[in-house]
């Protein structure tokens, strides 16, 4: 096979100004940039029209179901020449047969790109993204990432279409999983681990392209129906939406999906300004951009394109290079070229992206790189993995409340424990929503982890109570007697998998089903009940905060689930997950986030105790959440001091250093996750009451303190002026930090105008 490679890329060769035909692709391809640029021209030079546009078409492999049905690419699709890439074909055997009918027997021999959604594991499944996230803890998500491209790759992908990097505010929207949260500053140094997780420097054969996704503004979906409309102002736009995207394109990132929406009238798969404009010209990224599934052919159903070719033509005019699934390159650009209504140029500098991505991985050199089964065997599932997995499982659960230390749960006293609900012993909910080729038989349920750490001395019994979502309650007098017949009781309630993720809103975010009733005809039992609630959002679970002492957020956490959860509920793992989003109380406040503006008339309590009425807040609630960002308990605690800025005055282009200490003053050892805020106090633009400007994950031993230096640059001060340039203004700056958004430790410093 290798041989055959080395004869392909060596005719490829042939026209190689400059290089000998002797030359090997591999001398070619470890050359260096301006050699790279040669061999692409002298392959471009080769390659018809339709050749071209083949390369820019992506097809679903024959399994792929990550969208409405669509006809799969097959083998002599590939012999033709009309395919550059698949999305969802993997397997070492299968990626090598297809692999081997594009080098041998189309025309010039391309070899192919195998993408797919590998988002939180490929095998080793680990905690969904947004549980991830809750770990605050980027060199844990770095490594989640790190390990699935390993695992990914041995299973014939070069390329995952992760990161997610929108961020979420409205948690109706289910892809609120998939992503880092609602905050800039975390999704920016979570889609920085991310990229380098996957993408490494790419030089090596487990390392594959990542994705920045979906370009841009998906979060802000309408009433967060997944695909609606987005509309917002520039500011915004650039301010909470855009940077991300940014970040992942400062770490490296190779490529960019563009999203369903539109921004402000403009389908984001015509969106030149963003694509070409922002993206490209402006930030200097220099990948590729592939469409979202069918979003070329979607411009019609936009009401922007009147058929398959104008589609065509208005997406790769805005930049989109690749067409995934929609098939309208390569069946319809073709004449709009010999027409004259796109430029060959476009068509072109499209086609150079896609090649130099192939260049890149090396594939010209050896197609079969990433092709190999007994790589495939020997990197799946390691118990090396599922260790992994089980600590970032474990560093993802967040304890949200905990009222008279109801948990841990008293390992060795415990004789008989009660495990209640739908959730206990699902294995596939365990896996979250995109789990790759996670399989539910991998996965430890909750009573499975439970029963293990346990051992015989205490008595597990198990009632299901309810469905998570249907209606019916006979299963509740079981649940309620063996809640009767232990000592304490844990109840694993929620959401399912599926109801989160793409094609996944929901208007009702609280329990689903019965499963309220469930915990209270539970509790009514006498016993003590703690919650474990699984879900791929933030829910409104005002009445369980009300039911029980203790609730964990579990969110989806992968294999090694319930490993992780009995390290928590047992204490043998003191919990420091935090929110990563903010926990309405209702639907109704709606989008809730802590980086809020003041607004003119903020609510404000009178000496009556009462609100004032011409404020802005609610009749039939409070303005704050259940859980706020940042929020999460341990079973120990944590004392701040004020933060210490090192300056009283710094200049406006100057750097500031805050120290920040934290005592664990509780009598176990734990995780803490110091968060830094800042407010601009006035400034020409409004500006947010806070914004994280750092955190950093720490472990303490009972009774010790750290200092923690924080740094806080320039663009940690900055905002978007009216001129929408970036710029620190003069005047006074708030610090806060602690172990949650509504720290109350603080400090202030001034920035003076420079050279005052
Ligand atoms: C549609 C989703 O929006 C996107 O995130 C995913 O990568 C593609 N389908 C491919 O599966």
């Amino acid at each position: 096979m290798r041989a055959l490679a080395v004869a392909l890329s060596a005719s490829l060769l042939t026209a190689t100004a400059g290089l000998a035909v002797a030359d090997t692709p591999k001398a070619a391809s470890k050359a260096g940039a301006r050699d790279e640029a040669a061999f692409i021209e002298a392959l471009l030079g080769k390659m018809t029209l339709e050749e071209k546009l083949g390369q820019l078409n992506q097809p679903p492999g024959p399994d792929n179901r990550t969208g409405p049905q669509a006809e799969a690419g097959g083998l002599d699709q590939v012999r033709r020449s009309e395919v550059g890439s698949f999305l969802g074909l993997h397997g070492a055997a299968r990626t090598c047969q297809y692999q081997k009918v594009a080098v041998e027997e189309s025309r010039l021999g391309i070899p192919l790109l195998f993408a797919g959604d590998v988002i939180h594991g490929f095998r080793t499944i680990f905690p969904q993204s947004i549980g991830e996230a809750a770990t605050f803890n980027p060199a844990a998500v770095e490594k989640s990432a790190r390990i699935a491209a390993i695992e990914a790759t041995a299973h014939g992908f070069h390329w995952t279409f992760a990161p997610m990097v929108d961020i979420a505010r409205d948690p109706r929207w289910g892809r609120m999983s998939e992503g880092s949260g609602e905050d800039v500053y975390l999704g920016n140094v979570l889609a920085r681990a991310r990229v380098r997780g996957f993408q490494g420097d790419l030089k090596r054969d487990d390392e594959m392209l990542a994705t920045a996704k979906h370009f841009v503004a998906y979060g802000a979906a309408e009433a967060g129906r997944d695909y609606n409309v987005a509309d917002m102002s520039e500011r915004t736009l650039r301010e909470v939406y855009l940077p991300p995207f940014q970040a992942a394109v400062d770490a490296g990132v190779q490529t960019v999906m563009a999203s369903f929406n539109e921004v402000g009238g403009v389908p984001m798969h015509a969106n030149g300004p963003l694509i070409n404009g922002v993206l490209r010209k402006e930030w200097g990224f220099d990948g590729l951009v592939v469409s979202d599934y069918t979003g070329v052919w979607e411009l019609e159903k936009h009401g922007i394109a009147a058929d398959d070719t104008a589609a065509g033509i208005l997406a790769l005019d805005a930049g989109v290079d690749i067409d995934m699934v929609s098939d309208i390159y390569r069946k319809s650009l073709p004449a709009a070229v010999r027409a004259g209504k796109l430029s060959q140029k476009t068509v072109d500098e499209a086609v150079r992206r896609v090649l130099r991505l192939k260049y890149k991985l090396g594939l010209f050199d050896d197609p079969y790189r990433f092709c190999n089964v007994e790589r495939e065997q020997a990197r799946t599932l390691t118990p090396e993995f599922r260790q992994a997995a089980r600590e970032v499982a474990r560093e993802s659960l967040v304890l949200l409340k905990n009222e008279g230390n109801a948990l841990p749960l008293a390992k060795g006293k415990l004789r008989k424990l009660a495990v209640i609900g739908p959730l206990a012993d699902s294995h596939p909910d365990m896996l979250g929503n995109w789990a790759g080729d996670g399989r539910p038989e991998d996965t430890v349920t909750p009573l499975q982890g439970l029963r293990t750490a346990l051992g015989s001395a205490t008595q597990v019994s198990y009632a299901k109570g309810a469905s998570i979502d249907g209606k019916d309650t006979s299963g509740f007098a079981d649940a309620v007697a063996a809640a009767r017949n232990a000592d304490a009781v844990v109840m694993f309630i929620g959401e399912s998998a599926a109801m989160s993720g793409e094609a996944s809103s929901r208007t009702d975010i609280g329990l689903p089903g019965v499963q309220q009733q469930l915990v209270e005809a539970v509790k009514a039992a006498g016993k003590p009940v703690v919650a474990v609630v699984f879900s791929g959002r933030a829910l409104t679970i005002e009445p369980l905060s009300k039911t029980v002492p203790a609730i964990v957020a579990a969110w989806f956490p992968g294999v090694e689930a319930g490993n992780a959860i009995a390290d928590v509920l047992l204490g043998d793992y003191n919990p420091a997950g935090r929110l990563p989003v903010t926990f309405p109380r209702s639907v109704g406040q709606i989008p809730l986030y802590y980086d809020h503006k003041n607004t003119g008339r903020p609510i404000r309590i009178n000496p009556d105790g009462k609100e004032e009425k011409y404020t802005s807040r609610y009749l039939d609630s409070p303005n704050t959440p259940l859980y706020p960002f940042g929020w999460g308990l341990s079973y120990t605690t944590f004392r701040y001091d004020a933060p210490k800025p090192k300056l009283a005055k710094i200049g406006a282009g100057d750097t500031q250093q805050v120290a920040v200490t934290v005592t664990n003053t509780g009598t176990r050892a734990g995780d803490e996750v110091v968060q830094l805020y800042v407010r601009d106090d006035v400034s020409s633009v409004t500006r947010p009451l806070r914004q994280l400007r750092g955190f950093q994950r720490v472990h303490l031993k009972p009774g010790e303190s750290k200092t923690l230096d924080f740094t806080l640059k320039p663009d940690d001060l900055a905002f978007l002026g009216l001129d929408m340039r970036k710029r620190v203004e003069p005047g006074t700056f708030i610090v806060f930090a602690g172990g949650s958004s509504d720290a109350s430790q603080q400090a202030q410093f001034e920035v003076v105008a420079q050279g005052r």
